[in-house]
């Protein structure tokens, strides 16, 4: 079975129908604080300033470190969004049209079932609430529009800024994958975050309401 046979027979036996839309295009998603929208080959100077500080990149799997690598990375996107295997959204600032950060999804198994979601954003706009407001847009697509049911995210033990930032949404331990990032030749335990569609439904209706 080709690819494609692969993906249809998935798409037909899963629980939910899919709709595929988005591989076409992306939505474009408005917050109170944020549009996320589709990357932009325009964006790689701007995110090439934005991701590959220090900081940001300290825990995640290393970022593009040119503009050219950038281009890449962003048509690279574009194409596993039209096999339907991926999104990755732009985060864009009210009153702005630069890219400050990404948000990707991406499926663990075919039909999206089961998908794992990460997300970087340039350190100026930590702890401004740029994070909560796009996170919210993205994980309601996951859940809306490409029918997750358990979205995954995975956060080194060691990246306090972004344990805080899943809990913070919701998201539930559910243990440690133990020396499983390589960074810097350096093994790194990091934990796995879930949230299930039934706890983001229920946070959804009651967003005061933490589901740990
Ligand atoms: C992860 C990221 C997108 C979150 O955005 P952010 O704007 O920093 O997130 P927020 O400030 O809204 O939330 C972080 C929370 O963690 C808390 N926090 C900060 N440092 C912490 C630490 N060492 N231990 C525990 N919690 C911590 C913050 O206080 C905040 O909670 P609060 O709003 O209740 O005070 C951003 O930090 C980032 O891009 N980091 C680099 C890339 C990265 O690590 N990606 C995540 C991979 S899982």
């Amino acid at each position: 079975m080709d690819h494609l046979q692969q993906r249809l027979a998935a798409v037909m036996s899963a629980p939910h129908t899919t709709t595929t839309d988005w591989t076409q295009s992306l939505p474009v998603l408005a917050g109170s604080q944020v549009t996320l929208r589709e990357l932009r080959h325009s964006d790689a100077p701007a995110l090439l300033t934005m991701l590959s500080t220090q900081e940001v990149a300290r825990f995640i799997s290393p970022p593009p470190t040119t503009v050219e690598g950038f281009e890449r990375f962003i048509a690279w996107t574009q194409r596993e969004r039209a096999a339907g295997n991926y999104a990755c959204f732009a985060v864009v600032p009210h009153g702005t049209d630069t890219a400050i950060g990404i948000f990707q999804v991406r499926q663990l198994e075919p039909g999206f079932a089961t998908a794992e979601w990460g997300f970087a954003i340039a350190s100026a706009f930590w702890g401004t609430g740029l994070f909560m407001d796009g996170a919210r847009l993205v994980v309601d697509f996951a859940f809306d529009e490409i029918q997750v049911h358990r979205l995954e995210a995975r956060a080194a033990v060691l990246n306090g800024r972004g344990a805080g930032a899943l809990k913070k949404i919701g998201a539930v331990p559910e243990g440690i994958l133990r020396k499983s990032l390589l960074r810097n030749g350096e093994y790194l335990d990091q934990a796995l975050w879930t949230i299930i569609e039934e706890d983001w439904r229920a946070i959804r209706i009651a967003p005061g309401i933490r589901v740990h």
